[in-house]
């Protein structure tokens, strides 16, 4: 496995996998790995011949309140979980190799950018859609790996793969949850034992309204009910719950058949969001 920081490094390196006819997959990520991360890296090993991962904490999606600094580094303890998980490459440039002096582009999805997780982080996925666009055209991926955790996120991704027509096809991938049904997150690491408790209502919350969507009540009554119990909730603060469309993301028609329930809170000062497909009885 090879380690390489600078892009046009790892350009060259996927360039010459390509004239071999192998097919590239990537799964970027910020770091701090775990089994979401490498559920990722497994679904690409089963449907690529070339593994790259990128591992880059990338600060224009954070504000400048939020844990740029603090997010979790944990190099070398990735490094080994990508060897054991079989990536073939990865990619940990400096903020300086990405963003190089006086870089002036923005990738923007105008719509699904400004609701939900874009109302209380204004400019996160212009960071993400920036920083995902220089990946793809680092690493030259035939396939790239996205979780299913950050619903909006992929949602968005797909958009601007779509707009742009990059020759990529972006999959999603289920949540991965701790036994206990917390979604695993790298900022769980910031939860103590008792906030850990707390963060629980989130992925019951979810099952919930899974439960209700299928005895027959109607999105509104369901989304309702979400937001009521995340308010009485032990130690949770809600930011949104929601029932809305799965393409959209806008409010559902009451015949909807599937929706998802989507929603965000702060256990401390940890901001956690999960999500839920829900089928609703005819
Ligand atoms: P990060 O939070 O490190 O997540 C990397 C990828 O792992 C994302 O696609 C995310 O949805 C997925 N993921 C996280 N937790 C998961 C879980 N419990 N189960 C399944 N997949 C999970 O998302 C980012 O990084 C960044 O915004 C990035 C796309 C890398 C751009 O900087």
């Amino acid at each position: 496995m090879d380690v390489l920081q600078h892009p046009v490094e790892i350009q060259a390196r996927v360039r010459s996998q390509r004239t071999s006819s192998q097919s590239i997959g990537v799964v970027p990520t910020m770091g701090a790995l775990h089994e979401g991360h490498l559920s990722l890296i497994e679904a690409a090993r089963a449907e690529c011949d070339f593994i790259v991962i990128t591992i880059f904490v990338n600060p224009t999606q954070f504000s400048p309140a939020e844990d740029l600094n603090d997010y979790p580094r944990p190099l070398e303890a990735d490094l080994d979980l990508c060897r054991s998980a079989g990536c073939d490459l990865v990619f940990t440039p400096s903020a300086e190799n990405m963003y190089s002096p006086g870089s002036q582009t923005t990738v923007a999805v105008s719509g699904i950018r400004s609701m939900l997780e874009g109302v209380s982080r204004p400019n996160h996925f212009d960071g993400v859609t920036t920083v995902v666009a220089k990946l793809l055209n680092i690493t030259l991926p035939d396939r790239a790996y996205f979780g299913q955790k950050d619903y909006q996120q992929q949602l968005i991704i797909r958009q601007m793969v779509r707009d742009l027509n990059w020759p990529v096809e972006v999959v999603t991938r289920p949540i991965v949850r701790e036994s206990d049904g917390l979604a695993m997150s790298s900022r769980n690491r910031y939860l103590s034992s008792q906030q850990r408790v707390h963060a629980l209502s989130l992925n019951q919350v979810l099952n919930r309204a899974h439960q209700q969507a299928a005895s027959g009540q109607s999105p509104e009554d369901v989304q309702a009910d979400m937001l009521r119990q995340l308010q009485v909730a032990e130690g949770v603060d809600p930011d949104y719950a929601v029932v809305v469309d799965t393409e959209t993301l806008q409010p559902v028609k009451k015949q909807a058949q599937t929706a998802i329930g989507l929603l965000a809170a702060r256990v401390g000062s940890t901001r956690l969001i999960d999500n839920r497909v829900l089928t609703f009885a005819d």
